[in-house]
């Protein structure tokens, strides 16, 4: 068992927060296969919609305000394992917002942010940052805080997710922090177990779409999503998008494609999936 917080984990490989593939269904399929915590897409705390957490994430806030956090905290807290904070978001919709990766001059605010959700929380809370003149201070901000993890992408917002991620100063982050630091950026099978000599935890983003089977354990496929997904009440596109996400790696993956950009209904999507086993 490993220890974050107050909590304690099978497994030092998460789940990195990502808001169109992290559905409550392949949330659960990667906890199945071994992820030792999951992380939610970025969500708003004044957001209205039905949040499914049978997973017990680390729920992902963002946002430049911190009304809202404290009822948001309270709403949720007993249902998540931990609360995260969003400061790496490059989209254009946070660059208009001041949101995530464009917030990072705002140190005030941050301050503030921060000090909320640890007041109104016992959980493990982190922030998730990118690479910027900032990222230190605001690193430190959170560990005099009460943080309990700061989590690193080392990139600046105008890489986005290519170029190189900068694990140099992933490195130097951790030499200088005293909470445990999570690493993010091109994480694969390849090269997971070298990154967790050097840092506490490890985030997947980009490998583990459409493969949870990257977390170990269990094998697990499109058709255990899709039971989950109606379980959940998941709509239609976002079971489509994800029947493509699980083509990856299949050796008819482009005929399969193919037949699901056609697929009108649940059962051509899943006959697709069907077809492939035969
Ligand atoms: C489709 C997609 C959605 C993402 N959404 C979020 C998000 O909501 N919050 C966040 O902090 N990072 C988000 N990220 C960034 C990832 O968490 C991760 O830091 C980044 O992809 C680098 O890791 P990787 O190379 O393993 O994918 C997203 C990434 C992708 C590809």
């Amino acid at each position: 068992m490993y220890e974050l917080g107050n909590l304690k984990l099978k497994s030092r490989i998460f789940l990195a927060p990502m808001l169109e593939p992290n559905d409550i269904a392949f949330r659960l399929l990667c906890q199945r296969c071994g992820s030792g915590l999951n992380f939610t897409g970025m969500t708003s705390p004044f957001s209205k919609h039905e949040i499914h957490l049978d997973d017990k994430p680390a729920m992902q806030l963002f946002g430049n305000s911190p009304r809202g956090i404290r009822a948001f905290l309270k709403k949720y807290d007993d249902k998540v394992s931990m609360w995260d904070f969003n400061l790496g978001c490059p989209s254009t919709s946070s660059e208009k917002m001041g949101h995530g990766a464009y917030m990072h001059e705002d140190l005030e605010t941050i301050g503030k942010v921060f000090f909320y959700m640890r007041k109104n929380t016992a959980k493990p809370c982190s922030v998730k940052l990118r690479k910027s003149p900032n990222a230190l201070k605001i690193a430190k901000m959170a560990e005099d805080a009460g943080f309990d993890m700061v989590t690193i992408h080392p990139r600046t917002f105008k890489q986005g997710y290519s170029g190189k991620a900068d694990y140099d100063y992933a490195l130097k982050m951790k030499e200088e922090l005293k909470i445990p630091v999570c690493y993010s950026g091109d994480v694969n099978e390849k090269n997971i177990a070298v990154i967790l000599k050097d840092f506490d935890f490890v985030m997947i983003g980009r490998s583990a779409i459409g493969n949870p089977n990257i977390f170990g354990g269990e094998k697990v496929g499109f058709l255990d999503y899709l039971k989950l997904a109606l379980k959940y009440g998941i709509y239609f596109r976002q079971i489509k998008f994800q029947a493509m996400c699980f083509t990856k790696g299949e050796v008819s993956a482009r005929s399969m494609r193919r037949d699901l950009v056609y697929a009108k209904n649940l059962e051509e999507v899943e006959k697709v999936f069907i077809k492939s086993l035969n």
